[in-house]
């Protein structure tokens, strides 16, 4: 036995809530495996494509490139200017007042964390609300930033559906300068979404109790189109002075593992902006320096050639065709399975999350007997049904809840 490090303190920790799965169904060679762990996007053959636009604007960036010195702490400003333009909407008045700041970022998840840092550095004492329940990795993002988190109602796990008036309430007492943050859309992990009347009240809430609103938009476009699901971003960044928006290409661009998000802060002012700008560049060098070029590059690329975007909204549409095909695909199987529960609620809500709201033991047995991997809190990625396997995945779900 060697002598004590300082190392010893550290207690060993279990696998990512999320990627552990992912692990588990890539070390699984049954031919019968079924992936609805991770939130990635699959096609009817299972597979994870590059996007065809992606592909062609990719050839453009590598015979365009003469360099592979730094870009800037920001990241690439014209990729900077196209997501505030599809997020907030290129005529938003925030926009044009010159009032927002944004930085590229490695991932949605760098977007939380640099958010996060920012959030903490204005205001110390400051309570970040997650709804009940979020994806994991807020949690563990903002904790790391030196945040104090607290937890508002959101889904109703018997009713299937979102407690609006539980949110309400919780809003309401939050104290001024708190931040609540909100999914855009595709609530990950539930899939159940906000309407605009829902965002129009709590915009009202939030001004009127002075909290700010942190939006994650990690799956714009996946719900119901581009415009419809940044619907809740542009309405609080019109109605509040501040706002944090923390948005992704992962999903929308199938950009997964290029890393590419951006965190866009709206300020009261030009002048608050320029101080906010300062400081987003200076707490990204501080964690990291500066994102890495090639994602950004590319959506820079789709995002400013006509026809690369067309192909791009083309493409988007049909993953978001087929999810919302899926899910209704699966609620069918389930109710002609005659299941104990009514799994209809899967048809109505939207992204590629659900949870079966079926215990641990269940989503263990669906793992180990049936090799259907899912995430334990019951999540569902309805990406990964397809024809070949939704029959296998609904005798299984029928059969862990039959016993
Ligand atoms: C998910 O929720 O599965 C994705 O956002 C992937 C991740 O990093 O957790």
């Amino acid at each position: 036995m060697t002598a004590k490090t300082v190392l010893d303190s550290l207690k060993p920790l279990p696998p990512d809530a999320i990627l552990g799965i992912m692990q588990l169904y890539r070390a699984d060679d049954d031919p019968n495996k079924v992936d609805l762990s991770v939130g990635v996007y699959q096609d009817e053959s299972g597979r994870t494509p590059v996007l065809e636009c992606v592909k062609r604007a990719e050839a453009d960036v590598y015979a365009a490139e003469d360099t592979k010195s730094y870009v800037a702490i920001a990241g690439n400003a014209g990729f900077n200017r196209g997501v505030e333009a599809l997020v907030f909407g290129a005529d938003h008045p925030a926009l044009a007042d010159g009032r927002v700041a944004t930085v590229q970022t490695p991932g949605g998840s760098g977007a939380v964390s640099v958010a996060g840092h920012l959030v903490q550095r204005a205001k110390p004492d400051a309570r970040v609300w997650l709804s009940d329940p979020s994806w994991p990795n807020h949690r563990q993002l903002l904790g790391l930033a030196g945040l104090s988190l607290e937890q508002y109602p959101y889904y109703d796990r018997s009713a299937k559906s979102i407690d609006f008036d539980a949110m309400v309430g919780a809003v309401s007492g939050m104290r001024g300068g708190d931040s609540v943050l909100i999914h855009g859309c595709c609530h990950n992990p539930c899939g159940a979404d906000l309407t605009a009347e829902q965002w129009q009240v709590l915009a009202d809430l939030c001004e009127r109790h002075g909290v700010v609103p942190f939006i994650d938009i990690a799956y714009q476009g996946l719900a119901e189109g581009l415009e419809a699901d940044a619907r809740g971003v542009r309405l609080m960044a019109e109605r509040l002075p501040e706002v944090v928006v923390v948005a992704s290409c992962s999903k929308n661009f199938g950009l997964y593992r290029e890393r590419v998000g951006s965190v866009s802060v709206v300020s009261p002012d030009r002048e608050r902006n320029r101080t906010v700008a300062s400081n987003l560049s200076n707490i990204a060098r501080g964690i990291y320096s500066m994102p890495p070029d090639h994602g950004a590059a590319i959506v820079a690329r789709i995002l400013a050639d006509a026809e690369l975007r067309t192909l791009w909204t083309e493409e988007l549409d049909e993953m978001r065709d087929r999810l919302n095909g899926l899910r209704r695909l699966l609620a069918d199987k389930l109710a002609e399975r005659g299941t104990p529960t009514d799994f209809s609620f899967i048809a109505n809500e939207r992204g590629m999350f659900s949870f079966l709201g079926i215990g641990r033991e269940q989503v263990v047995r669906l793992r180990e007997e049936f090799h259907v991997y899912l995430v334990e809190s019951s999540r569902i990625n309805v990406a990964g049904i397809n024809q070949g396997n939704v029959d296998y995945v609904a005798d299984a779900i029928a059969a862990v809840l039959s016993d």
